[in-house]
C-alpha cells in the first residue's frame, strides 16, 4: 500500500517469507523505523539503532537478561507478587491489568534498576509511573503518534508534563549512576550494576547518556507488554475452566521443595503463556524492516525504502498453522512445534525481544504464585475487547476480577522458595 508521504509499505503475512526477511537482516534499516519513540526514550535507545551500533549495544545489554543471571531474579519476581496480591480483599474487584502493572514495574525496578527503597525509590516510583501512565487512553496515546501533538505549551500541557516528568527522571537516574560509580558496586547484581560493568570488544564501557537511555527503554519495552500479556492469561484462565484445572492438578503436583526453575518448565504452564502470547500479541506487528537497497523476499522484488511489516497477527491466526485460531487452546502447542517464522510474539532476527526470556519467566513465576494460592473469578460476564495502549493493545477496562477465597493447598511456599533460590544461583 502506499501511504501518503510515507512511501510504500507491505504487510507480510506469510511464515516463509518472514524466514526470509529475519535471515537478512542486515539489509534493512529497523532502529530508524522507530524513530517516533525517540522524544520520549532518548537518541541512545537501543530501539533507534542501526548497524555496527546496534549490534554493539546490544551485545553489551544481553548478557544480564540470559542464562544463569536469570535464575537469581525469580525469587524477586515470587515476592512482589506475593505482596501485590495480599492487598487483594475478598469480594472487592480489581483490575487485573493495574495490578499486573504494578508487579512488572516492581520487577524492573527491583531487578534492573537496582532500586527497592530509599529517597531515590521513592522519588522515581511515582515520576516512572506517571510517565508511564501517560498513554494510559487511545486519546493521550494519539501524542506518540503525531509530531503536532509534541508541543511544550508548558506544564499543563500534556507534551510539556510530559517532557517535565523525564527532565526529573532523567537527574534522578544520572544521580543513581554517579553515586554507584563513587560508592562502587562490585557485590550489586541488578541489571544496571551489569551494564556499568560491561566492555565492549575495543574495552570501553556504556556512557552515561546511554545507560540512562537504556534503563528507560527496557522500562518502557517491558513492563506494559508483561502486564498486559499476564492480564489476557488470567481472563483466558478464567474462561475456560478445564485450562484452569489442568493448570492446578500440574501446580499441585509440584513438591514443596519445588524450585522457580522447575515451575518456569511445567509444560501446561508453559503451553497457557504461549497460547496468551498467540492471541494476544501485545505489538501487532514486528518493528518495520526498512530496506537498505532492492531486496527479493519469497520471490518478489521490493525497491530501497519500501517498509516491510511482518504481522504477529496475521500469522497467529492463520487456520492452516492453528485450527479455530479464535479459540483458547494451550493443547495446540503440546501437539506441535512451531517455527520462529509461524509463531513469533517477541519478534526475531537480530532486533528479537531482548527481554523476552524475563518476560517469560516471570509470566510463568506470577501465574503459578496467584494461582497456587488464590481463587479468583472475573468480576463482569462480558467479553473484553481490544484497546489501543501506547504502542501497544490491551484489553479495554484492564480484566475486571474478583477474589472469591484462598487455596488451603498452596504449591508454591516462599520460605522453601528462598531457600531453592540460593541452590539455583
Ligand atoms: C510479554 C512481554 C513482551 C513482548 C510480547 C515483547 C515483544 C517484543 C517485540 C515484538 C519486539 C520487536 C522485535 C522485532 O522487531 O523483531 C521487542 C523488542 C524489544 N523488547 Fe520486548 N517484549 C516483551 C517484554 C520485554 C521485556 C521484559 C523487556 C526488557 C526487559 C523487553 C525489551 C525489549 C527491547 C529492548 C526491544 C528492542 C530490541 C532491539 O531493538 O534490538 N521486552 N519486544
Amino acid at each position: 500500500m502506499e501511504l501518503a508521504g510515507l512511501g510504500s509499505w507491505v504487510v507480510i503475512g506469510n511464515p516463509q517469507a518472514i524466514q526470509e526477511l529475519f535471515s537478512q537482516d542486515s539489509k534493512f534499516d529497523i532502529g530508524r523505523g522507530n524513530a517516533l519513540a525517540e522524544p520520549l526514550l532518548g537518541s541512545n535507545s537501543l530501539m533507534l539503532m542501526d548497524g555496527e551500533r546496534h549490534r554493539r549495544e546490544r551485545k553489551l545489554l544481553m548478557p544480564p537478561f540470559h542464562g544463569e543471571r536469570l535464575q537469581t531474579y525469580a525469587q524477586q519476581i515470587g515476592l512482589i507478587t506475593e505482596q501485590v496480591a495480599s492487598q487483594w480483599q475478598m469480594g472487592q474487584p480489581f483490575v487485573t491489568r493495574t495490578a499486573m502493572q504494578k508487579i512488572s514495574l516492581e520487577v524492573i525496578l527491583q531487578i534492573v534498576f537496582g532500586l527497592s527503597e530509599g529517597e531515590r525509590y521513592q522519588q522515581l516510583k511515582p515520576l516512572l509511573t506517571d510517565w508511564i501512565d501517560m498513554t494510559d487512553s487511545p486519546l493521550r496515546s494519539s501524542m506518540l503518534f503525531f509530531r503536532f501533538l509534541q508541543q511544550d505549551w508548558g506544564k499543563w500541557t500534556p507534551w510539556g508534563r510530559m517532557k517535565r516528568r523525564q527532565r526529573q527522571i532523567h537527574d534522578l537516574l544520572q544521580a543513581e549512576i554517579e553515586s554507584r560509580r563513587t560508592r562502587g558496586n562490585k557485590e550489586s547484581v541488578d541489571v544496571l550494576s551489569l551494564m556499568m560493568a560491561a566492555r565492549d570488544e575495543n574495552g570501553q564501557a556504556m556512557a552515561d547518556e546511554e545507560l540512562r537511555d537504556e534503563l528507560l527503554t527496557i522500562l518502557f519495552a517491558g513492563h506494559e507488554t508483561t502486564a498486559t500479556t499476564l492480564a489476557w492469561a488470567f481472563y483466558q484462565i478464567h474462561q475456560h475452566l478445564d485450562v484452569h484445572e489442568k493448570l492446578l492438578k500440574q501446580l499441585d503436583s509440584l513438591g514443596k521443595n519445588s524450585s522457580p526453575m522447575e515451575i518456569a518448565k511445567l509444560p501446561y504452564l508453559t503451553a497457557v503463556c504461549q497460547e496468551t502470547l498467540r492471541m494476544y500479541p501485545v505489538l501487532p506487528g514486528i518493528f518495520p524492516r526498512i530496506t537498505k537497497s532492492p531486496v527479493k523476499i519469497a520471490g518478489y522484488f521490493f525497491e530501497a525504502e519500501t517498509t516491510l511489516m511482518p504481522s504477529i497477527y496475521l500469522v497467529h491466526y492463520r487456520e492452516d498453522l492453528y485450527p479455530n485460531a479464535q479459540q483458547f487452546k494451550p493443547e495446540r502447542f503440546l501437539e506441535r512445534q512451531y517455527s520462529p517464522s509461524e509463531y513469533f510474539p517477541f519478534g526475531g532476527g537480530s532486533r528479537r525481544c531482548l527481554g523476552y526470556a524475563l518476560a517469560q519467566l516471570e509470566m510463568k513465576l506470577v501465574l503459578a504464585t496467584i494461582l497456587s494460592k488464590y481463587q479468583l473469578a472475573l468480576a463482569e460476564a462480558q467479553p473484553v475487547k481490544l484497546q489501543r495502549r501506547g504502542f501497544t493493545l490491551a484489553p479495554a477496562g484492564g480484566v475486571r476480577m474478583v477474589m472469591t477465597g484462598k487455596r488451603a493447598k498452596s504449591a508454591i511456599e516462599q520460605g522453601e522458595k528462598t531457600k531453592d533460590i540460593s541452590q539455583v544461583a
